[in-house]
Formats: structure tokens, sequence, C-alpha cells
């Protein structure tokens, strides 16, 4: 666990975290109320109403929207280091390398991306882009710590909601990797207040207990002390919950998102069902299990009294 003995001042490094209202971004901000350590941290969100919220919390914020690079320069003044969270779009490509230029420019040292749980040459386009990003962040110059999250535990009551306790999975019976964002974001924090010199060039691997769907609805129904199902379903279903939109996803990602589950099932995208587990490498905690998920999100999982 880290213990910080110094105290922050106006010498103290500047972290910039963006996507703060997200499902990692919001745990980020958490950790850094827990634990500032060293560090002044800057948040930014795309909407005044938003940075206003973090303000009337005591935070600093800043305006900064990924689509439009001239809100770019004022919240990287001063800068250190930078969380480049981008959402489920192809989008990503333009709004990470028109940051990370931009950063170059503003003196930034360290950045710390959040990408995907991909062999090198791997083929489904929203892992492509991401690694398009980080060897364009390798290229910049700057200071890089790469962070590979496999599958969210979140994405068990998002995506696939929980409704009248079942759940779907589109990767057939086929075991993937898990992480909770409450661990992403542990790692995260923890990288941004030590910084490049302990965290330079590395790259941290977050996948901590591989489960199929039954495997998982088991883990819960135990955990929770209720019944919970998974529906198997594949490609073509994944295709279809978006056409007809109880799925809602931008049409790029919504075609890397059938891709994924074709490479998940035919085996070319193995591996996402394998155990990597640099949490506690990082933070010196074990990282979350999915029972241990269930239990702290049953109010998500359930909407009606356990049986
Ligand atoms: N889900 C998974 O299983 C998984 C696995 C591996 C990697 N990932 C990666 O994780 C990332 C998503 O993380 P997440 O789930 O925390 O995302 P999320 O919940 O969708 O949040 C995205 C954040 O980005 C902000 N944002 C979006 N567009 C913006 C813009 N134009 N300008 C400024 N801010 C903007 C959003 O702000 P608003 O509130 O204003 O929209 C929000 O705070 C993606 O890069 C994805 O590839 C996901």
């Amino acid at each position: 666990m880290e213990n910080h003995d110094a105290e922050v001042d106006s010498t103290s490094p500047i972290v910039l975290v963006i996507g703060t209202t997200g499902q990692v971004g919001k745990l980020i901000v958490d950790e850094f109320d827990r634990d500032p350590g060293n560090v002044r941290v800057r948040y930014a969100a795309r909407k005044p109403e938003q940075v206003n919220e973090l303000r009337a919390a005591g935070r600093d914020a800043v305006r900064l929207d990924l689509d439009d690079p001239s809100t770019f320069a004022h919240a990287l003044y001063g800068v250190d280091r930078v969380y480049p969270l981008t959402g489920y779009t192809v989008a990503m490509l333009a709004q990470s390398k028109t940051l990370v230029d931009a950063a170059v420019k503003a003196g930034v040292r360290h950045i710390v991306h959040q990408g995907v749980f991909a062999n090198w040459d791997v083929t489904d386009p929203h892992f492509v882009w991401h690694q398009v990003i980080e060897r364009y962040i390798e290229g910049s110059g700057l200071e890089w710590t790469h962070l590979h999250p496999n599958v969210f535990m979140e994405g068990l009551s998002s995506m696939t909601p929980v409704d009248d306790s079942a759940f779907s999975v589109y990767w057939d019976d086929r075991r993937v990797g898990w992480i909770a964002a409450r661990d992403i974001a542990a790692v995260a924090a923890t990288v941004l207040r030590q910084g490049p010199s302990r965290h330079g060039g590395k790259e941290y691997w977050l996948s901590t207990e591989v489960a199929s769907g039954p495997e998982v609805a088991a883990i819960f129904s135990a955990a929770l002390n209720r019944k919970i199902r998974c529906d198997v379903r594949g490609p073509e279903e994944f295709k279809a919950s978006i056409a007809d939109r109880s799925i809602t996803i931008e049409s790029w990602y919504a075609d890397a998102g059938v891709e994924f589950t074709r490479q998940a099932i035919d085996g070319r995208m193995g591996y996402i069902g394998t155990v990597r587990d640099d949490v506690e490498f990082v933070t010196g905690r074990p990282s979350i299990s999915l029972r241990q998920w269930a239990v702290e999100n049953r109010d998500r999982l359930t909407s009606s009294p356990s049986a």
C-alpha cells in the first residue's frame, strides 16, 4: 500500500483525468478523493454543468471536449501526467492523436493509456484502434504506461442488463477474462500518483478471473443467494440486438463488437480467456473477484429482494 509523507504543494505534479463521468473515470475520482498522494489532480469534463459539479465539490476542474481540440491548451496548461480516457467509438483515433499532439506542445511528461487486452497482431477493429493509439503515444516522445483491461465486470449490468435475474453474453459458452472497473481505477490512480520514474515504459495486464457466461451466473447465484441465469447467445443475435436497438452502440464500434464475439468463439482471440493479473503488483492489494464484485453490486444486479 502507498504511504505518502510529502505534502502536496504548488510544485507537486499536476495530473489531468479525462472521462470523469464514465464507468472507470468516476472511480478514479473516488480513488483520488481517498488518497491524492503527492499530486495535484485536475478533472476534465466536456459539459459546463459537469465542470460546475466537480468545482462545487471542491475539485479543480476544466472543460475539455475531445472532439474540439481548441479546448485542449487551457486544460493541459501546467499538466505533468494525463489519463486520456476515450469512449466506445472510432472517434477515439482522432481524439487521441490530437490530444497527444497537444500534450507534447503543453510540456506534459507522462501519458497513461487505458487500452484493451490484445495480442500484438489482433485484427478486431476496436482492439486495433487502441494499438494504433499506443504506437502513436510511444512515437510522441512522451513517457508512457499502457493499461490492458480485459472485459469489464460492469458490462454484465450495463450492456447486457440483468433483467428478471438473467443476463446475456454473445460469445457463446466461451470463457473470457474479467476485470472490475474499480481495479482499473486503482491501478490508474496508483500509476498517476507515482509517475513515470516508476511506471514509464511499463504495460499492465488486467484480466483477473476467467469465466464463461454460465459460470458467471453460477458465481452470482451463489454470492447473492438467488437464481441468476445466463442466456448464451452468438454474433448473429448480437447484430439483431443492435439492429432492433435493444443494445445502443455507435455503428463502427458495433461492427467491432460483432467481430469480437466471432473471434472469441472461433479461437482467434482465444487469449481473451486467460488470466494476467497485475493489480496487486501495482496497488499492493489483491484484485476483486467476480464473487466480491457481485456482492458489492447487489443492487444493480437485482431489482427484487433475495429469494
Ligand atoms: N467495457 C469493456 O469491457 C472494455 C474493455 C477494455 C477496454 N475498454 C475501453 O475503456 C474505454 C471506456 O471506458 P469507460 O467504460 O469508463 O467509458 P464510459 O463509461 O463510456 O465513459 C466515457 C467517458 O468519456 C467521456 N467522453 C466521451 N466523449 C467525450 C468527448 N468528446 N470529450 C470529453 N469527454 C468525452 C464521457 O463523458 P460524457 O459523460 O460527457 O459522455 C465519459 O466520462 C474505451 O476506450 C474502451 O475501449 C472497455
